[in-house]
This record gives structure tokens, C-alpha cells and sequence, in this order.
């Protein structure tokens, strides 16, 4: 990875709001910068100041844990006032639409909004009525661009490449922002990707997005170097996708018997929240030898932090300059 010099960055993009359409240029500096604060992470004292008198809003329309709280430690630790927006207690819950909530925190001249929502197009919208950049931070099942970068860096630096792994996405792809960043992000890298899950929870023609689909674990999970888990999302279910929770560990739960097919340093990873004894099984989850989801927390904040500033400082402005 080589050192990057700051004045000969370009980021070339006004906002992030997804993996699709971005170059293996863009994604190799988005990663570097990441790694450039990986080690420094790990000091005691984090502060530096390049966002210093930046605003980063988070606006979360959804929960969550590791995304938001990571966006409010990486603005921080760039040295910017990062404002979290609880949709719970804004006017929001007074039946304001999305696109007035954006133009009100639009006037205040934030710098970057950071933006979760339910509706798959949401941030993209918004984006498009604010002068600010934007960050999707999940927007329903279509992208988390943040999620697949964070994972990808998780893989480079325990495999030392992405280009020619063999990577398997398993479970609740159907309703899966996750699965779809990760794809186009695998793919622009030059991984092989294969996606596993029960045929309802596989959205038709995913093929064409490159992948080779499975049914079965046992099948899929042979000679693969990555297994990346999904959680599933029954909030996005509207009835049966399949049979019992005791059905769908059994065919598609990751223990120990189906990960053998893989390959014996195959890296275990999950983008959380899990369920354990649902996708997988909790010795699987804490495998310290083979387990990369507590580094995948990690490697979030470093992620985020390259985002912030690459789009804060590096990127062209409204008005193309
Ligand atoms: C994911 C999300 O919100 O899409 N979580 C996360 O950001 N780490 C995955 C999930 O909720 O299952």
C-alpha cells in the first residue's frame, strides 16, 4: 500500500451514495486513506484537525449501532463537530417529509450529511436537493457503500488482496444493502463472487450483476476463501420466506460441519447485528483464529474517517470547482 501524497489527491466524486459506477481507482484511494488510519486509531490520543470547523450531520432514519456511532467517532477524531439527529425526537415524528427535514438542516451549512433510510433511493434524492456532500448509510435493500468498504478492508489486509479471492455471501441476500455494495465493490476488484440462500430469499436476475448462485452451503462454501454471513432481516418480510428459524439454521446456519468445505483459512465475517443460532453459530462467531467481526467494527471507523475526509476536502464542489 503505498503512501498517498496529500496534494496529488482527487476525489472525484460529490457524494457517496453508492458502490455502483465507482472506479478500482476509487475504491484503492478510499481503502488506502482508510489504512493511513488504522495504526493511529489505535493510539490513545486520536485528535487531528484536518475537519476542524467541518459539520457532519447524521441523519438516521433506522437504527443503528456500529454505522452511526463509527461516523460520529470518525468526524470526531478528524477534529469535526459531528451532530447526531435523533429522527425519534425531530419533527420528523410532526409528519415533516424527508426532503424538508434535508432543506432545513441544508440551511445550516453542514458540510457532509450522513444520511440512513428505510426507502431504497431515499439519499439519492436527498442529495440531489442539498449543498452539501451526502453519505448513504444504508438506504433499504439497495446500498451501504460504507459497509462493503470497511469489509474489503477487513479482507485486504488479512489475505493481503481482494483481486482473485473467492468470496461467498450467504443467507438473506433478497433484502440485503450489504450484499449488493459488497458485490459491485468484490467485482470492480476482481474477486469471484458466489451468493448463497434458500431460492426466496435470492432476487431474480442477480446473476447478471456477475455472481454464480447457490442453493445449498455445503455446495457454494467449497474452496472458498471469505464467508461473509447476512443477517435476516425480518423486518423487510412480509410472510413466509422460509419454513422455521430450526429449518433455516440447519440448511443454511454457518457451524463448523458446513465451513469445512471451505477453504481451511477461510476468514468468517458478519456485518452485525448478528443472530446468533440463526445464520451462525455462536463458536463459529467467536472464533478467534478465523473470526473477523470484531475487526470489521474496527476497520468501520477508519473507513468512515477516509470518507469524511475525502469528500470534505478532496472532492469538487456545487459549483465544479
Ligand atoms: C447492516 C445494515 O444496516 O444494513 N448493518 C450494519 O450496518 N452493520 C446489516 C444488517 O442490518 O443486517
Amino acid at each position: 500500500m503505498s503512501e498517498i501524497a496529500l496534494d496529488q489527491i482527487r476525489f472525484p466524486h460529490r457524494h457517496l451514495l453508492g458502490i455502483e459506477g465507482l472506479s478500482q481507482d476509487v475504491i484503492s484511494l478510499l481503502l488506502d486513506r482508510a489504512e493511513s488510519y488504522v495504526e493511529h486509531n489505535r493510539q490513545t490520543d486520536k485528535t487531528l484537525s484536518m475537519l476542524g470547523g467541518r459539520t457532519i450531520i447524521n441523519l438516521f432514519y433506522e437504527d443503528s449501532t456500529r454505522t452511526r456511532t463509527s461516523f460520529e467517532l470518525a468526524g470526531k477524531q478528524l477534529g469535526g463537530n459531528v451532530i447526531n439527529m435523533s429522527v425519534a425526537t425531530s419533527s420528523v415524528k410532526k409528519g415533516e417529509t424527508l426532503i424538508d427535514t434535508a432543506m432545513t438542516l441544508n440551511a445550516m451549512h453542514p458540510d457532509v450529511l450522513v444520511v440512513r433510510h428505510n426507502d431504497s433511493g431515499a439519499v439519492q434524492l436527498l442529495s440531489e436537493k442539498v449543498n452539501c456532500a451526502v453519505i448513504n448509510a444504508g438506504d433499504g435493500r439497495h446500498e451501504h457503500p460504507t459497509q462493503a468498504l470497511l469489509d474489503a478492508l477487513t479482507i485486504r489486509r488479512r489475505k493481503g488482496r481482494i483481486s482473485g479471492l473467492l468470496v461467498a455471501i450467504c443467507g438473506d441476500i433478497a433484502h440485503s444493502r450489504v450484499a449488493r455494495s459488497n458485490i459491485h465493490l468484490l467485482n470492480a476488484m476482481g474477486a469471484q463472487v458466489r451468493l448463497i440462500a434458500p431460492k426466496t430469499l435470492i432476487p431474480s436476475s442477480i446473476e447478471r450483476l456477475g455472481v454464480e448462485v447457490f442453493n445449498d452451503m455445503n455446495e457454494g462454501l467449497k474452496d472458498c476463501d471469505i464467508v461473509m454471513m447476512l443477517r435476516l432481516q425480518t423486518e423487510r418480510m412480509q410472510g413466509g420466506f422460509f419454513p422455521s428459524i430450526r429449518e433455516y439454521f440447519h440448511f443454511f446456519g454457518l457451524d463448523y460441519e458446513k465451513l469445512a468445505n471451505a477453504r481451511e483459512d477461510a476468514l468468517i465475517m458478519h456485518p452485525g447485528p448478528m443472530n446468533r443460532g440463526v445464520e451462525i453459530a455462536s463458536e463459529v462467531a467467536d472464533d478467534i483464529g478465523r473470526s473477523a467481526i470484531r475487526e470489521q467494527v474496527e476497520m468501520g471507523v477508519a473507513v468512515r474517517m477516509a470518507c469524511l475526509e475525502l469528500l470534505t476536502l478532496y472532492a469538487p464542489k456545487e459549483d465544479g470547482s
